[in-house]
């Protein structure tokens, strides 16, 4: 094959990062179950006590999921008291313990900020459901005269997304037991959404943010950043807004919703970013936004509001050549038009693992979770496919975000029984919905370890598959070519060829593979293949840098992925 000739496109510029989150590789780790010091939980000192591993990894950043005061309702994603570490995680002086031993490891520290909602065991609603006024009006409480919930919204988990205080578990011979008003909650019945056009709401989040700061974080990841901004007359609205998808499969002609990227949350988010501000330029927020372009992403990072936003496109592409092309394209253009940079996300602790989800007959999003009986992925196949496009992920400018486990190509479970489950989409979906506990399994780290040494006493809060023994750390550390030392390998040489901050150009999209070439002014330029059902002939210059599998004959097989240089010939 020849490479002379073929029409190119700049897609974007080189770029000269000022700040370190600007091409950053970026770890997700899910307290929960990353590692216990303890037993059956993650904790705080367990995490601090791997973070070696993490920081042999290559990565510049964690991003750690909730560990605050919270009945776990919605795996912390409810929070209680936002200043303190709830004791299943250890205490506040395991997390500034924690932020040192990430600084001393050369790793910035994201945590994360769930302002949408709160616990209903906050101390602001418990205050409201006692009669409160002040403390009600943080909240959107509402009285109906016929009984009715005040309108026809429905919570992302599944039911109405109204909830009466008298009809609360709670409510038999407490005071509220006759209190016939609503509270809203676009989630569970247990996270209450708050008002934020209450000027306390807004000032006590001020403070949160400079209480987290003092201790020495880099940044926050911002929980279900377009939700907070609702239309105060609350008019009726009653369609399915997807977790992470948004309301892509929502006709164009539904009139906007009442409740989601309203253009009223920007405010708040410039207001934050001068909240950070006053701790220097190099403290971060990344939008947890899902919203149906890229056009809408971008206008949460224009330059007076967060640093990034989590580039969900990317994850719900299915796994071909023309839709990987265009969200490629769209995606960069979209930020370079404000000058943020594009972040680029596979997977998280809400959909179901790359490895399993690329498997499965139709790529994208995938389900809510997969149980024994569903369309079960084909495992080769999502294996190879997401060692691809991590490998494709890597190769693209901007920050690159990695969730715990993908390292070794961890697969969703599959086989959990229902009675472990903790999901509330699992419940209030009466098990229609498997929900996410599959993507959520304890970490592998010793294959002769209980629990594959997640806890010292070998408990863990789910069950880990037998399989994993395989799969583990300790194991995969040993094999040269595990998922785990590619991973080492791959974050290396997008360190050192700089390949966060290069120009990327495209060559004419082909019908069944993808062709970028990644150019730096001080460098050779390297070019990224990857190929999907059919296998790709290599230029015989090729330079082989990193591969997804093996190559021979200059042949790439289907599903699979390389970067090389050229010796010979250079792409114009
Ligand atoms: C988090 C979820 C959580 C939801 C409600 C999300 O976007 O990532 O895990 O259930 O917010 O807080």
């Amino acid at each position: 094959m020849t490479l002379v000739g073929r029409k190119t496109v700049i897609i974007h510029q080189q770029t000269t990062p000022k700040q370190w989150w600007q091409d950053a590789v970026i770890y997700q780790i899910y307290p929960r179950s990353f590692a216990s010091s303890r037993g059956r939980i993650g904790d705080l000192a367990g995490i601090s006590s791997r973070l070696e591993y993490v920081a042999n990894l290559g990565v510049d950043a964690i991003w750690l999921s909730p560990f605050y005061l919270s009945p776990q309702k919605d795996g912390g994603y409810d929070v209680a008291n936002y200043r303190l570490v709830d004791p299943l995680f250890g205490t506040n002086d395991d997390a500034a313990d924690l932020i040192a031993t990430a600084h001393r490891n050369n790793l910035k520290i994201i945590v994360d900020l769930v302002p949408n909602h709160t616990s209903d065991q906050h101390e602001w609603f418990q205050a409201a459901l006692a009669g409160d006024e002040v403390a009600r009006a943080c909240y959107y409480f509402r009285d109906s005269a016929d009984g009715n919930p005040p309108n026809d919204w429905i919570s992302i988990f599944g039911g109405c997304a109204w909830t009466r205080v008298c009809d609360r578990a709670d409510a038999p011979g407490s005071p509220w037991e006759s209190d016939t008003s609503w509270y809203l909650h676009l989630f569970d019945s247990s996270q209450p959404d708050l008002n934020w056009d209450n000027p306390e709401v807004r000032e006590e989040f001020d403070n949160i943010l400079r209480f987290w700061l003092n201790l020495g974080v880099d940044g926050f990841r911002v929980d279900v950043a377009h939700g907070l901004a609702k239309d105060p007359a609350l008019p009726n609205w009653q369609y399915h807004w997807d977790m992470v998808a948004g309301g892509s499969e929502i006709p164009e002609n539904v009139p906007r919703p009442p409740m989601w990227n309203r253009p009223e949350v920007h405010e708040i988010y410039r207001r934050w970013r001068s909240v950070l501000d006053e701790y220097g330029p190099d403290r971060m927020l990344v939008a947890e936004a899902w919203v149906d372009s890229e056009e809408d992403l971008a206008k949460y990072v224009r330059s007076d509001e967060m640093s990034q936003a989590f580039n969900f496109a990317f994850l719900l592409t299915p796994f071909t050549a023309h839709d990987l092309h265009e969200t490629i394209s769209t995606s960069l253009s979209a930020m370079d038009s404000v000058g943020a940079p594009t972040t680029w996300v596979l997977s998280n602790h809400d959909v179901v693992r790359a490895t399993s989800r690329l498997g499965l007959s139709h790529t994208g999003k995938g389900p809510n979770g997969i149980r024994s009986w569903e369309e079960q992925p084909d495992v080769e196949l999502g294996h190879r496919r997401a060692l691809a496009a991590h490998l494709l992920q890597a190769a693209l400018p901007g920050s690159t975000y990695i969730y715990q486990g993908e390292e070794l190509s961890l697969p969703e479970h599959m086989d959990l029984p229902d009675n472990v489950r903790e999901d509330p989409a699992f419940f209030r979906t009466q098990g229609r919905e498997a929900g996410r506990d599959g993507q959520r399994v304890p970490m592998p780290w010793e294959a002769d370890q209980p629990a594959f040494g997640f806890s010292p006493n070998g408990e863990s809060w789910l069950p880990q598959p037998a399989q994993w023994a395989d799969i583990a750390v300790d194991v995969q550390a040993d094999q040269p070519h595990s998922s785990l030392n590619h991973f080492k390998r791959m974050i290396a040489l997008r360190k050192t060829l700089a390949m966060g901050t290069a120009q990327l150009v495209d060559q004419e999209p082909q019908a069944d593979y993808l062709h970028y070439v990644s150019q730096r002014n001080d460098r050779a330029d390297i070019h990224v293949f990857v190929a999907f059902d059919n296998p790709v002939s290599l230029p015989e210059d090729a330079n082989l840098l990193i591969a997804t599998c093996e190559i021979s004959d200059g042949i790439l097989p289907a599903n699979s992925a390389v970067w090389f240089e050229q010796d010979t010939e250079r792409v114009n």
